[in-house]
C-alpha cells in the first residue's frame, strides 16, 4: 500500500508522540510504500509570524524520526516545501472547492476554541486563580460551541459563578471581543488548510493516510475533492482511507494528556538529569502518605508508565509490594526513572549521531525530496492534461 503522512515541525517529538505516531510508523514501514513528510508550508498556516526556529524545527523532526528507526532505505522521508508540486496541486483544488466545504470544517472552529481556553488558563494562573481544570473547560466549551458565535453573556456569568472577581471576568470577556486571540488564524492560508492536505496526499495517489482522529476532517475534504475533480474532469486520483491512529494513551507526567502546552511531557531527547527530576515529581496515590500505606497502582499514574517501560515481571513485583505497602514511591520512581531511560538512552545515542553529522541527515531530505519530486511530477502530467492545461 501507498501511504502518506506528515508532521508539522513545532518542537521536539515527546514520548506521547512515540506511543501515538511513530510507533505506528514504524511498524506501516516494514510492509509498505510509506511517503513520510515534514509540513512545514502547514506550520506556516498558522505560526507564521515568528519563523526564527522553523528550520532547526524541520531538523529536530527529521532527527526525531531517523533516532526512533524511521528508515530512509524503506520510507521516503522529504520535506513538503521541497516538492514545489504540492502547491500548484493546491492552487488547482482551490479552483474546484466550494467555500462551505471549508467553512463546516470542524477543525478551524475546534483551533480557535483551543486558542480561547487556552488563554482563559493561562490569564487566571497569571492572576494566582486556581480553577479546576475540567470545570473551565466545561464553561468555555459551553459559550463557543452553544451558538454560531461565541456567547459572552453566558461566559460572563459562568466565571462569576466560580467567584471570579467581576473586574477580571470583564477583563478577560474584553480581551476576547477585541484583542487578538484566535485572529492570527483569520486568514487566506489557514482557511485553507484542508486544501493543501489535500494536494500532499492526492499528489501521491496514496491509498491510506495514518492520522489522529483530529484529523479525519481534513480527509473527509481529501475525498471530496478527489471525487469531484474525478467527476469533473477524468478519474486520475484514488480515494484514501484514513488509518486512524489510536492517540496514547500515556498521560503526561502531571496525570493529563500529555501536551507541550501543559508543560508535562518527556522528550525523545530528554537528557538524563531532567529525566530524574521530572519522574521524581510525578504524583502517586494521593491516599498513600506513608511507605506503611497500601498503595493503589490502577490508580497511579507512576504505575501506568511502569507498563510501557518496564519489564513485565518486574511490573507484577511492583504491583505486588505496593499494594502490600513494601514498596516506598520513590523507590517505585527510581525503577521507573531507570526504565525509562533505559528506553530512551538508544534514542538519544541516534541523535547526538545524527546532531554531529547534520550532513547526513541533509543527505536524507534531499534524496527522500527528490524521490517525491518524481513521483509528484508524473502525476501533475496527468492533471495538467485532465484539466486542459499545458504541460510546459
Ligand atoms: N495536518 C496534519 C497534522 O497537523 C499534518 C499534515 C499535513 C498531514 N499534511 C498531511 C497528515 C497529509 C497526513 C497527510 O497532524
Ligand atoms: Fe504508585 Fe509505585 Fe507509589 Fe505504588 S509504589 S503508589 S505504583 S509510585
Amino acid at each position: 500500500m501507498r501511504i502518506v503522512s506528515g508532521m508539522r515541525p513545532t518542537g521536539k517529538l515527546h514520548l506521547g508522540h512515540y506511543f501515538g505516531v511513530i510507533k505506528n510508523w514504524l511498524k506501516l514501514q516494514d510492509s509498505n510504500d510509506c511517503f513520510f513528510f515534514v509540513a512545514d508550508w502547514h506550520a506556516l498556516t498558522n505560526k507564521y509570524k515568528e519563523t526564527s526556529d522553523l528550520k532547526q524545527n524541520i531538523y529536530d523532526l527529521v532527527i526525531d524520526w531517523l533516532s526512533c528507526g524511521i528508515n530512509p532505505e524503506k520510507s521516503t522521508i522529504f520535506v513538503q516545501s521541497g516538492v514545489k508540486e504540492h502547491s500548484e496541486l493546491a492552487l488547482l483544488f482551490g479552483m474546484i472547492t466550494p467555500k462551505s466545504w471549508l467553512e463546516l470544517n470542524p477543525s478551524y472552529k475546534d483551533l480557535k476554541f483551543n486558542l480561547i481556553f487556552q488563554y482563559i488558563r493561562d490569564f487566571l494562573f497569571g492572576k494566582n486563580i486556581k480553577i479546576d481544570h475540567d470545570k473551565l473547560h466545561e464553561i468555555v466549551y459551553k459559550a463557543f460551541y452553544h451558538k454560531k458565535d461565541i456567547d459572552y453573556e453566558g461566559l460572563t456569568k459562568d466565571l462569576t459563578d466560580l467567584k471570579i472577581k467581576q473586574e477580571i471576568v470583564n477583563e478577560i470577556v474584553h480581551n476576547i471581543k477585541e484583542g487578538d486571540i484566535g485572529k492570527d488564524i483569520d486568514t487566506f492560508g489557514f482557511f485553507g488548510y484542508p486544501i493543501l492536505m489535500a494536494a500532499d496526499i492526492l499528489i501521491y495517489n496514496a491509498d491510506a493516510v495514518p492520522v489522529g482522529e483530529d484529523q479525519l476532517p481534513h480527509i473527509e475534504i481529501t475525498r471530496e475533492i478527489a471525487r469531484r475533480f474525478n467527476n469533473l474532469y477524468s478519474p486520475i486520483f484514488k480515494e484514501p482511507q484514513a488509518l486512524l491512529t489510536e492517540s496514547s494513551k500515556l498521560l503526561g507526567t502531571d496525570g493529563r494528556k500529555m501536551s507541550k502546552s501543559y508543560n508535562n511531557t518527556i522528550a525523545l531527547s530528554e537528557p538524563r538529569e531532567t529525566l530524574e527530576k521530572k519522574v521524581l515529581s510525578m504524583k502517586t496515590d494521593p491516599q498513600r502518605l506513608k511507605k506503611t500505606d497500601p498503595g493503589r497502582p490502577e490508580i497511579c499514574n507512576v504505575f501506568s508508565y511502569h507498563k510501557y517501560f518496564t519489564d513485565l515481571q518486574e511490573v507484577d513485583k511492583i504491583q505486588v509490594k505496593c499494594r502490600n505497602a513494601e514498596i516506598g514511591c520513590v523507590e517505585c520512581k527510581r525503577i521507573l526513572f531507570e526504565s525509562i531511560d533505559k528506553f530512551l538512552s538508544p534514542i538519544r545515542e541516534k541523535r547526538r549521531e545524527y546532531e554531529e553529522n547534520i550532513g547526513y541527515v541533509e543527505k536524507i531530505i534531499i534524496t527522500g525530496t527528490q524521490k517525491a519530486k518524481e513521483v509528484a511530477k508524473e502525476n501533475m502530467k496527468n492533471v495538467r492534461n485532465a484539466m486542459g492545461l499545458i504541460n510546459f
